[in-house]
C-alpha cells in the first residue's frame, strides 16, 4: 500500500515511521515510497516529494533513501556537549587555533557540490546508487565533508576552516560502519596576492610551519613530496611552494595525531574494572605518510597511525585542485584540505568497540563521557549473547553483479541487478540497530545453469538488551521476506 501523506516536519515524518512499524508493515516497503502529494489542481499532474527538516525536495526514480536515514539527520550526535563525538571533534579543533568552524551545514546538498565540482568522473563509482543515497537525479545526502570545499572557498571568509558533519554512505553492515558517520575536513589556503612584500609564497608558508608545535614522535615518510606519474604536482604549481604547503600540511596534522594519541594513551580506564584488554599498547607512536588519491588534490596522501599492533589509516588529505579554486572565484589562492571520519577517531580514543554504540540513548553509555575532566575509557556495560543465523538464495539467472566495480550514473540497472549493499540496507532497515554484522559466507555457481547462490551469515545481537528467540526469528524472517521482495531472488 502506498503512504500518501503530505510531510509538514519531522514530526509528522516520525509520525509515519512509528504508523508504519505499528501496523506491522516492513519499513523497507513504505520507506522507500514514502511521498508527498500536491493536488491535482495545485500542480496539475502528481509530484512526489519528501521534506527533510522543512525543505522539500521532489524524489524520482532515483530515490533511494530509507526513512530511518532520514531521521537521523535530526540528530547531530557531533554537536551534543557531552558526545563522545562531539568530545573528539573539539580535541581536534583546539589544535587548529585561529581556523573558521562550520558545524551545521545542511546533509542534502546537490550532485554538482558532491562530486562535480570536485572534478569526480562520470562514472566514478562513489555516484552510483548502491554507494550514495539520492533523494533525486541531482540531489544526494554528502557523502563527505568535501562537499562543502567549492561553496567554502567561495565564501573567503578565513585562511582555515573546520567543518564537521554528518555523511551519508550505503556500506556494509559490522561494528565499524554505519550508514550514518561522521567526518571533519580541515583547509588551509593562503593568497599570493596578499604576501608580504619581497616574500615568496615558500617563505610565507614554511614561517607558517614553524609556529606549529613541534613533535618527538618517529615519522615514516620515504616518498618524495610529488612524482610524475604516482602523486603528480599540479599545472601551474612551483615544486617549491608545493613543498612548504606540504610540510605545512603534514605538520599540522602529525600534531593532531599527537594530540589524539596521546590523550587516548593516558585515558584511564574507569575504576570500575576497566577492559584492560583494550588498553593501549606501550610502544612508541610512530605515524607514516603514503601516497593517495582523490580527484580533488594532487599530490594526496593518507596518514596511518601504528595503534595496537596495527597501521590504522586515520586520514585523507592533500594540494587542493587548483580548478577547484579557480571556479570558485578564488584563483589567488592555494592550499592543502583533509578529511577525517570522527567515529573511527573516537572509537580509539575511548576503546569503544561497536560503532553503532554512537547512535545510543542509553544512559549506560551517555553517561560514561563528559567534556569536562580528563579523558576516561568506555567500559562496556555487558556484552550480551549474538545470534547468528544464515540465508541462502539463488539470484535471479538475469542478475548483473554489481559489486565493486558499481554501476555507474548512466548505466541502465535492471530490477534483478544485485550488489552487495543492497542486502546490507536491507538488513538495516528490517533490524535497525538489533543487527551487528551481515557477511557472505559462501557462493556458488550451479555448474549446469550458471546461477549464482549466496549465503549470508548475520549476527542479531542488541547492544542493550538480550534478544528473545522469537524477536530473532521474526527478524530474521522479515529479512528474508524482503530478500525475495526487493531483489527478487529465490529463497533456498
Ligand atoms: N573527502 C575524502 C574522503 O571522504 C577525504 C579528503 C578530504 C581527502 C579532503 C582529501 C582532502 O575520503
Amino acid at each position: 500500500m502506498l503512504l500518501i501523506i503530505r510531510l509538514k516536519s519531522l514530526f509528522s515524518f516520525l509520525d509515519i515511521i512509528a504508523f508504519a512499524r505499528s501496523r506491522d508493515e516492513p519499513l523497507l516497503s513504505t520507506s522507500w515510497i514514502i511521498q508527498t502529494h500536491k493536488s491535482k489542481t495545485e500542480l496539475g499532474t502528481k509530484a512526489t516529494e519528501v521534506t527533510v527538516e522543512g525543505k522539500t525536495y521532489s524524489t524520482d526514480e532515483w530515490m533511494n533513501t530509507p526513512s530511518t536515514i532520514l531521521t537521523a539527520i535530526s540528530r547531530r550526535l557531533h554537536l551534543q556537549q557531552d558526545h563522545p563525538l562531539a568530545i573528539t571533534r573539539k580535541l581536534i579543533e583546539s589544535r587548529f587555533p585561529g581556523y573558521n568552524t562550520h558545524n551545521d551545514l545542511f546533509p542534502v546538498v546537490t550532485v554538482e557540490q558532491n562530486f562535480d565540482s570536485l572534478g569526480f568522473p562520470a562514472d566514478h563509482i562513489g555516484r552510483s546508487r548502491t554507494d550514495t543515497y539520492y533523494l533525486n537525479q541531482d540531489t544526494v545526502l554528502r557523502t563527505h565533508t568535501s562537499a562543502h570545499q567549492a561553496d567554502t572557498f567561495r565564501a573567503n571568509e578565513s585562511a582555515g576552516y573546520l567543518i564537521s558533519a554528518d555523511v551519508y554512505r550505503r556500506d556494509a553492515v559490522d561494528r565499524s560502519h554505519y550508514p550514518v558517520f561522521h567526518q571533519m575536513e580541515g583547509a588551509r589556503i593562503w593568497d599570493r596576492g596578499a604576501l608580504d612584500a619581497g616574500k615568496s609564497l615558500a617563505q610565507t608558508v614554511w614561517e607558517d610551519v614553524a609556529n606549529i608545535p613541534k613533535h618527538d614522535i618517529e615519522v615514516e615518510d620515504p616518498n618524495p613530496t610529488t612524482h610524475a606519474e604516482r602523486n603528480p604536482l599540479q599545472d601551474g604549481h612551483s615544486a617549491e611552494d608545493v613543498e612548504a604547503m606540504a610540510a605545512h600540511l603534514k605538520r599540522s596534522l602529525e600534531d593532531v595525531v599527537v594530540a589524539i594519541f596521546s590523550t587516548a594513551r593516558s585515558a584511564s580506564a574507569a575504576t570500575t574494572g576497566g577492559d584492560t584488554a583494550a588498553a593501549p599498547a606501550d610502544e612508541p607512536l610512530k605515524v607514516r605518510w603514503v601516497e593517495a588519491y582523490f580527484p580533488f588534490t594532487s599530490p594526496s596522501w593518507e596518514l596511518e597511525v601504528f595503534w595496537q599492533g596495527d597501521w590504522l589509516e586515520v586520514l585523507g588529505c592533500g594540494i587542493v585542485r587548483q580548478s577547484i579554486l579557480n571556479n570558485a572565484g578564488v584563483s589567488n589562492k592555494v592550499g592543502w584540505a583533509f578529511g577525517l571520519g570522527l567515529e573511527r577517531i573516537a572509537m580509539l580514543l575511548y576503546s569503544i568497540p561497536d560503532i553503532r554504540l554512537f547512535w545510543s540513548t542509553d544512559s549506560r553509555f551517555l553517561s560514561q563521557f563528559s567534556a569536562a575532566g580528563p579523558l576516561q575509557r568506555f567500559v562496556p556495560f555487558s556484552k550480551y549473547p549474538a545470534c547468528f543465523k544464515d540465508v541462502s538464495f539463488w539470484l535471479h539467472s538475469s542478475s548483473a553483479i554489481t559489486g565493486a566495480g558499481g554501476r555507474g550514473r548512466n548505466a541502465q540497472a535492471t530490477s534483478h541487478d544485485f550488489h552487495e549493499n543492497d542486502i546490507m540496507e536491507i538488513a538495516r532497515d528490517v533490524c535497525g540497530d538489533l543487527v551487528e554484522d551481515v557477511r557472505l559466507v559462501d557462493e556458488f555457481v550451479h555448474p549446469k545453469t550458471g546461477r549464482r547462490s549466496f549465503c549470508y551469515r548475520t549476527n542479531y545481537r542488541s547492544l542493550e538488551r538480550t534478544l528473545t528467540n522469537d524477536e530473532t526469528n521474526e527478524l530474521h524472517e522479515r529479512f528474508r521476506q524482503q530478500l525475495v521482495e526487493k531483489l527478487g531472488v529465490e529463497l533456498r
